[in-house]
C-alpha cells in the first residue's frame, strides 16, 4: 500500500521550528507513505469577493489537499492561538460555500514550540475550526513538541531519541486513523 499525507506548516518564518519539524516528520514517515507538502505562503489574503472567481494559487491549494490520504496540520502557537497565515489558509479552504476542503478528511494536528506549552492551546482553537469543517481529527495520541535548541538538526535529525520515538509512533498512529476513517467512509 502506498500512501500519501499532505502537511501544511502554520508559518512562513525562514527560521520556523516546525518547518524544522516537518522535516523531520517527513524523514520519520512509516515505510510506503509520503509526506508531501502543501504550501500556504502563496496564498493572498481571503475575501469572500473572490469566492465566484477563486485565483489559481487558492484553486491549487485545495486541489492539493483533495489529492492526498490525509492532511497533517503543523502549527505554531501565536498568543495562545493558531497564526494568522494559518488561519487565512483555511479560510481559503472553507469556501466557495459547500466546498469545504476538509470536509470528512483525515487530519492530524501537531506543533512545536520554544515554551513548555508545547502549542496545546493554539491547537486546542485549531481542532475548534476543523470540527466546524467536519474534518475526521484523530484525537489521541496528541502532538505537543517543546523545542529546545539542537532537538532537530538543520538536516531534520531528531538529536533525542525519546522524541524521536514518540513522532514514529505518532506518525504510525495517524497512518492507522486515515485507514480506519477510510473504512468508516465505506461503511454507509
Ligand atoms: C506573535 C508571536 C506570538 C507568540 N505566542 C506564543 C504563545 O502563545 N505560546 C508559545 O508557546 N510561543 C509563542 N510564541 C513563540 C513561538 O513559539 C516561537 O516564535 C516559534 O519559533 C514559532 O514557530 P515557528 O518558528 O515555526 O514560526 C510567539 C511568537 C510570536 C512571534
Amino acid at each position: 500500500m502506498t500512501r500519501t499525507i499532505g502537511y501544511i506548516v502554520g508559518s512562513i518564518s525562514s527560521t520556523s521550528i516546525n518547518r524544522s519539524l516537518a522535516t523531520a516528520l517527513e524523514k520519520l514517515a512509516p515505510e510506503g507513505t509520503t509526506l508531501v507538502e502543501i504550501p500556504i505562503k502563496d496564498l493572498g489574503f481571503y475575501s469572500p469577493d473572490q469566492d465566484a472567481d477563486y485565483p489559481q494559487v487558492a484553486r491549487d491549494f485545495k486541489q492539493a489537499i483533495a489529492d492526498v490520504d490525509g492532511v497533517l496540520i503543523i502549527t505554531p502557537e501565536y498568543s495562545r492561538s493558531i497564526p494568522g497565515v494559518l488561519k487565512n489558509a483555511l479560510d481559503w479552504s472553507a469556501r466557495p460555500w459547500g466546498q469545504g476542503s476538509f470536509n470528512e478528511k483525515p487530519v492530524a494536528v501537531i506543533g512545536g514550540s520554544i515554551g513548555g506549552v508545547g502549542t496545546a492551546a493554539a491547537q486546542q482553537h485549531l481542532r475548534a475550526i476543523l470540527g466546524h469543517y467536519n474534518a475526521l481529527t484523530m484525537g489521541q495520541p496528541e502532538g505537543f513538541i517543546h523545542i529546545t535548541p539542537g532537538l532537530i538538526t538543520e538536516d531534520g535529525d531528531v538529536t533525542n531519541a525519546g522524541t524521536a520515538e514518540f513522532l514514529t509512533a505518532w506518525l504510525e498512529a495517524f497512518n492507522l486513523h486515515i485507514s480506519r476513517s477510510h473504512a468508516a467512509l465505506q461503511l454507509v
